[in-house]
């Protein structure tokens, strides 16, 4: 009889996860040792008891003489995080923990009850503000997608990207800096070198050019401290006729970018895309953006729900603020629940909106090159790590955020925000 079928069924993650967030943080490490060896004994089919805090976790050595954590124990401990606790462990934060008592002592600080909050967070002003002296005049031929992270702009982007008149490739994280040079500085200082790398993908199938070429091309505008909008320019002319869309969540944490577009592109179209503050809470919260992404950005908070519902709210009040400066019929505001219910009625809306006919191609975003990030690379990978596990447009989970309990209640502000977005009150 294998360990799982002689052990009564743990309680559901969502009541664990509520459990841990009652205690006091001396117990919590071990309430999570005790449910995570009950996952991976049943999964490597072991007695609880074979596995200890002091459980080596599982390494190999690459050809390159580093070690890395096995692939098989890397897709076993996924799967045991995610069913005890719901959340998503990556390969870079295990290659640096060497025990299973590591690994629970490490996500442990994650499950502390957030603080009793202290209203709206403040919108801070961006540090990198444009400040228009250089860069000559302004660039036509751009959209921009606008949304807080993890609100469907991986699958609108790849939708898009496949329509022959519009070029959205992986984020560009350009506009959020006035010059190459400060872009690249802002990336190594926070150590967050994996944001530069959509503007690599993006400027090789613009020119059709090798990734190494472009990569060079970068470093140079980087070390000349090339304005911007320069390399906006470049892309235009790359990706021509095709109006470039770029979908970076980045330009929604401060209040200078979507100012900095405003003054700097002719005629931009502007798609604030949302998504409900339930299913972009509970994304967070799971992917854990709070400890793997976002120390010391704006809303940051050591409780990943604070920190989530923060996100949600700056994000959607600054685009909404800051597009009421937009020209009218400049900016369009897509539902990412609609978009996945009716996805040929919204597309065609957003194509209307960008200036183009309606093409089927923005129905298929698995077809065909859609310049998706394998994740092959070093670091995390950009965009919606998990984009290319869907396979299609997934529309029955437009109602998903309705079956979503959260441990706490979303903060007042960020529920009278969703339901200016027409969101039901929840
Ligand atoms: P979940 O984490 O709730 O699953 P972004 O690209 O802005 O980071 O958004 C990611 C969200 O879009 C994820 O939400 C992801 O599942 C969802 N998504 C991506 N591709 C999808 C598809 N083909 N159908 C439905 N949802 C999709």
């Amino acid at each position: 009889m294998s360990a799982t079928n002689q052990m009564t069924a743990p309680r559901p993650a969502d009541e664990f996860v509520r459990d841990l967030l009652r205690v006091p943080a001396q117990e919590r490490a071990a309430l999570i040792l005790g449910r995570l060896r009950e996952e991976l004994a049943g999964l490597v089919n072991v007695r609880p008891e074979a596995l200890q805090a002091a459980s080596p976790i599982p390494r190999i050595r690459l050809a390159d003489g580093s070690l890395t954590v096995h692939p098989q124990a890397l897709q076993v401990l996924q799967t045991a995080l995610h069913r005890s606790l719901r959340v998503q462990i990556y390969l870079q934060e295990l290659n640096a923990l060497a025990t299973l008592g590591q690994l629970v002592a490490y996500l442990a600080p994650e499950f502390e009850a957030p603080p009793a909050t202290g209203g709206a967070p403040e919108i801070r002003p961006w540090p990198h503000p444009w400040s228009g002296s250089v860069g000559g005049p302004p660039v036509s031929n751009v959209a921009l997608i606008l949304s807080s992270p993890r609100s469907g702009s991986t699958l609108l982007r790849a939708m898009l990207h496949g329509h022959p008149r519009l070029f959205a490739p992986p984020e560009l994280n350009l506009m959020a800096f006035e010059t190459m040079g400060q872009r690249a500085h802002w990336f190594s200082e926070r150590g967050c070198g994996w944001l530069a790398k959509g503007l690599v993908t993006a400027l090789a199938a613009a020119h059709r050019m090798p990734e190494a070429a472009a990569r060079d091309q970068i470093r140079q505008w980087e070390t000349t401290d090339t304005p911007v909008i320069d390399v906006y320019r470049s892309l235009v002319a790359g990706c021509g006729p095709a109006l470039l869309v770029d979908k970076s969540p980045l330009y929604a944490t401060h209040d200078g970018c979507i100012l900095s577009a405003l003054a700097h592109f002719e005629n931009v179209r502007l798609i604030h895309l949302v998504r409900h503050p339930h299913a972009v809470i509970e994304s967070l919260v799971r992917m854990r953006f709070a400890r793997v992404y976002a120390q010391g950005w704006p809303g940051w908070s050591p409780s990943p729900w604070r920190y989530a519902d923060n996100v949600w709210w700056q994000a959607n009040e600054n685009i909404r603020t800051l597009l009421e400066q937009a020209p009218p019929g400049s900016q369009c505001t897509v539902r990412f629940e609609d978009l996945l219910a009716r996805p040929a009625e919204v597309a065609a809306d957003v194509c209307r909106h960008l200036g183009v006919d309606y093409h089927p191609g923005v129905l298929t975003p698995y077809d065909g090159n859609r310049l998706a990030s394998t994740g092959a690379s070093a670091g995390p990978t950009l965009g919606d790590p998990n984009f290319l596990q869907h396979g299609r447009i997934e529309s029955e989970r437009a109602t998903e955020w309705r079956t979503i309990r959260l441990p706490f209640p979303m903060t007042t502000h960020t529920r009278e925000l969703a339901a200016r977005f027409g969101y039901d009150p929840v």
